[in-house]
């Protein structure tokens, strides 16, 4: 993962390079360092942890003899969290900053690093190495770029400084990085949302290219030429506003960017989408669904709803599995991607293997310039707008209902639903944003529940049908941000196991809607109680007063917006509980926001 940032030839370096490595922040906070770079001169300073640590640093720093900076914001792979192992990597000729991974770091190491005493932990570490051995012999740095280029095995993207001919190579492969230039200068950055405070014009680095920045002219060192791409203005997407977290606000932001995304899919987005699926749906045999985490469980509640609303075969797919599996080219399927960042390794790898087999691609996404986004055949755009909080809430909600509505859209085309079901189903959906407003304006068995998660041990989310994937999700939410031990189960699989793990030190949360298998969660809960357990159910239907068991009352729900209803009281108890734990809600610990590695 991590995040890489440049400023060349510029000027209040420090501000900026704090200010850009601050919206890295995402992509990994274990380290984070910058190099000053002059003529001849290099000056570098790291610090564990946070950007805020470097900030605090580099107070007393003064740096005006400098005109560019390279930094870096790390999530560990190779190598403890150290000082050490921060980047970036630098002496007073060469200074280096990666993002990614260099799977034959050992492979170079023992080739061209055997007669060093040093203990090299980190794969960027033995690049910088390697690097400064083969500048001995090759003096002409676009040769020796080449040449490291040409040894080096992974996905990555580098910024690499020389400071005797004050030049700057960028190279990507897999990683994503975007270069803008403005009057003041020239600014990289792993994320172009990141720079658009400073440059407006930018270019999104394809995979081998590289290119070099010299006395303010940007080249390519193939001769291609470097196109620039206007890039619209992000507004405000930064602050917390008034809240004391990003997650809480993004909690509070689904009425909101739930009606956004609806008003536009409402709009003329599904005229011209549907032609092109009616096309695409003609002969078809499936759908598959690709996603990592959260967006994993978008996939699933897709599934129910299309077996609920269409014919059509569905499967689910975790990509990083998918990407190494064998996949048949018989079928005739689409292959949709489900990602927040559209940056996620594992499912732009999967993309790119699926499209590479001639499957049609869809991407759902809220990162509308993300990599995914270039990849896909085709972009179902969710308008959640950027998610911040490493959990992710309304990037969710928004999956879900890009979801529905392709699913019905589907069943439309395909004659599954009638017009009439059609039109009620797009009601519903419209209707989602003020149920949840309701919901999360009646709060008060919060602090019964956090309560209740305070004197247990563990927390299972118990569920059945299209609740079930929201128990996943909700088992997922708990544990990423307070690290207490969670899981989620099917209902009908608890006495398969999982009922083991009942005692009264367990809390169980379940979900259980008013339809044809309330009867059946019902029985769950009554089974762990028996045993002892406490349960907390969340439910539109209200069932008689027992000893240990915590009733909340949601809103009727439909079929279609059940996943929504029943996932924000799950939001809200993790966060609150998380909040009375004092953990890091933002950037829980060893997690980042953005998954770009394997
Ligand atoms: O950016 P993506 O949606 O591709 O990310 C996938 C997962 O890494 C992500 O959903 C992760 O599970 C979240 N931290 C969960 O809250």
């Amino acid at each position: 993962m991590c995040g890489i940032v440049g400023i060349i030839n510029s000027d209040n370096l420090k501000i900026k390079a704090i200010n850009v490595l601050s919206k890295l922040e995402y992509r990994g906070y274990d380290s984070a360092g910058v190099s000053f770079l002059a003529k001849n001169n290099i000056k570098t300073i790291t610090e564990v942890g946070k950007i805020s640590q470097l900030s605090k640093s580099l107070t007393s720093t003064g740096y005006n003899a400098f005109d560019s900076v390279i930094g870096h914001t790390r999530w560990a792979t190779h190598g403890i969290v150290s000082k050490n192992n921060a980047h970036p990597f630098s002496n007073q000729k060469i200074s280096l900053v990666c993002n990614g991974i260099i799977e034959n770091y050992s492979e170079l190491k023992l080739k061209y690093l055997k007669n060093y005493k040093k203990n090299i932990e980190s794969d960027t570490e033995t690049i910088f190495l390697v690097l400064n051995e083969l500048s001995k012999k090759i003096k002409d740095h676009n040769k020796l770029i080449q040449k490291l280029v040409s040894i080096i095995k992974g996905h990555y993207a580098f910024l690499i400084y020389f400071s005797d001919t004050q030049e700057i190579f960028s190279l990507k492969s897999g990683s994503p990085l975007s270069v803008g230039k403005n009057a003041d200068g020239i600014y990289f950055s792993s994320d172009p949302s990141a720079l658009t405070e400073y440059v407006n014009n930018i270019y999104h680095l394809q995979d081998g290219d590289i290119i070099k920045v010299s006395v303010n002219t940007i080249s390519h060192l193939n001769g291609k030429k470097v196109i620039f791409e206007n890039q619209a203005k992000v507004v405000n997407e930064f602050s917390k506003g008034d809240f004391k977290h990003f997650m809480i606000k993004e909690i509070y932001e689904q009425p909101h960017v739930i009606k956004k995304t609806q008003k536009y899919y409402d709009a003329d987005y599904f005229l011209d989408f549907r032609n092109k699926l009616k096309d695409l749906t003609n002969n078809l045999d499936s759908f598959v669904f690709v996603g990592c985490g959260t967006a994993y469980h978008a996939c699933l509640v897709a599934k129910y709803y299309f077996e609920q609303f269409t014919d059509i075969d569905v499967s689910c797919e975790y990509a990083s599995e998918l990407r190494y599996k064998n996949i048949s080219t018989k079928k005739n399927s689409i292959y949709v991607f489900i990602s927040q960042s559209g940056e996620t390794m594992d499912t732009l790898m999967a993309l790119k293997y699926v499209k590479s087999k001639g499957y049609t691609t869809i991407v759902v996404t809220n990162s509308l310039e993300s990599t995914m986004v270039r990849e896909a055949n085709i972009t179902l755009p969710t308008f959640a707008m950027k998610e911040i909080g490493v959990a992710s809430t309304k990037a969710f909600t928004c999956q879900l209902l890009a979801l529905a509505n392709l699913c019905i859209e589907i069943g439309n085309i395909r004659k599954n639903i009638s017009k009439k079901e059609y039109i009620q189903l797009k009601q519903d959906l419209k209707n989602i944003p003020t149920k949840i407003t309701k919901i999360l304006k009646n709060s008060s068995y919060i602090d019964k529940v956090v309560s209740l998660l305070s004197s247990s041990k563990a927390c299972y989310f118990i569920a059945r049908n299209i609740v079930f994937p929201i128990a996943l999700e909700g088992s997922l939410k708990l544990k990423e941000i307070s690290y207490m031990h969670s899981e989620g189960f099917a209902g009908g699989e608890m006495k398969h196991g999982p009922i083991a793990l009942i005692d009264k030190n367990v809390l169980s949360i379940c979900l259980n809607p008013k339809n044809k298998l309330y009867e059946k969660s019902s029985s769950n809960c009554e089974e762990i109680l028996a045993r002892g357990g406490k349960v907390v159910v969340f439910s539109s239907k209200k069932s008689s007063s027992k000893k240990n068991l915590l009733q909340i009352i949601m809103p009727k729900e439909n079929y279609i917006d059940t996943p929504f209803i029943y996932t924000i009281p799950l939001q809200l108890i993790s966060y609150y509980f998380a909040l009375n734990e004092g953990t890091d809600i933002d950037q829980p610990r060893n997690l980042a926001k953005s998954v770009t590695v394997e």
